[in-house]
């Protein structure tokens, strides 16, 4: 597996500053969660920084990828660029940098969310929302629930979308639902 340093070059080089400093201290947060939720901090570390890889792709390059490299993509998925850089990303987490299972799944689940996620997954999906880069108050206030309830957190984070997804007028993804579902019935 690539190093800490090794996936910061690598993503130093192809994102923008402002997706580069969010990818600093989405992984500095997931380091925290990690501490305390009892996760390995150095997988947290490694799939914090390097979670929106495949971000700043251009929607055909990251489609062209995902056939090169038999990732099925689904109509919502290729409706909503903002989707799609997280099948693309965890398959070059996976081929480039040599992540585990989990930290690919971790950045495959990022963005939608996805039922039965581990504590990984959780971690990075929470660490996204409330880095120090996010400067809305709703971000400080996840964080806060997720230092005491991580599912919390993720509940109201997934709500917080599906009202601005519904704003937009885009489609709202199955496993969105699905998330919310899981942490609503628990
Ligand atoms: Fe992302
Ligand atoms: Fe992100």
């Amino acid at each position: 597996m690539k190093t800490y340093e090794q996936i910061k070059e690598y993503v130093k080089n192809i994102l923008s500053e402002k997706r580069f400093y969010h990818s600093e201290c989405v992984s500095e947060r997931c380091v925290e969660l990690a501490k305390i939720y009892g996760v390995d901090t150095e997988k947290a570390k490694l799939i914090g920084i390097a979670h929106d890889v495949a971000k700043e792709m251009p929607a055909e390059k990251q489609i062209e990828y995902a056939k090169e490299n038999g990732i099925e993509l689904d109509e919502v998925e290729l409706k909503n660029a903002k989707l799609l850089h997280a099948k693309i990303g965890a398959k070059i987490c996976e081929k480039e940098f040599g992540f585990s299972k989990d930290m690919v799944e971790a950045v495959k689940n990022h963005t939608t969310g996805m039922s039965g996620m581990d504590m990984l997954s959780k971690v990075l999906f929470i660490g996204d929302a409330t880095g120090i880069d996010r400067t809305y108050d709703e971000a400080k206030y996840l964080y806060e629930i997720a230092t005491e309830d991580i599912d919390k957190a993720i509940f109201e984070c997934i709500n917080n979308t599906i009202r601005e997804v519904i704003d937009r007028g885009t489609p709202l993804h199955i496993n969105t639902v699905m998330t919310r579902n899981e942490y609503l019935l628990k």
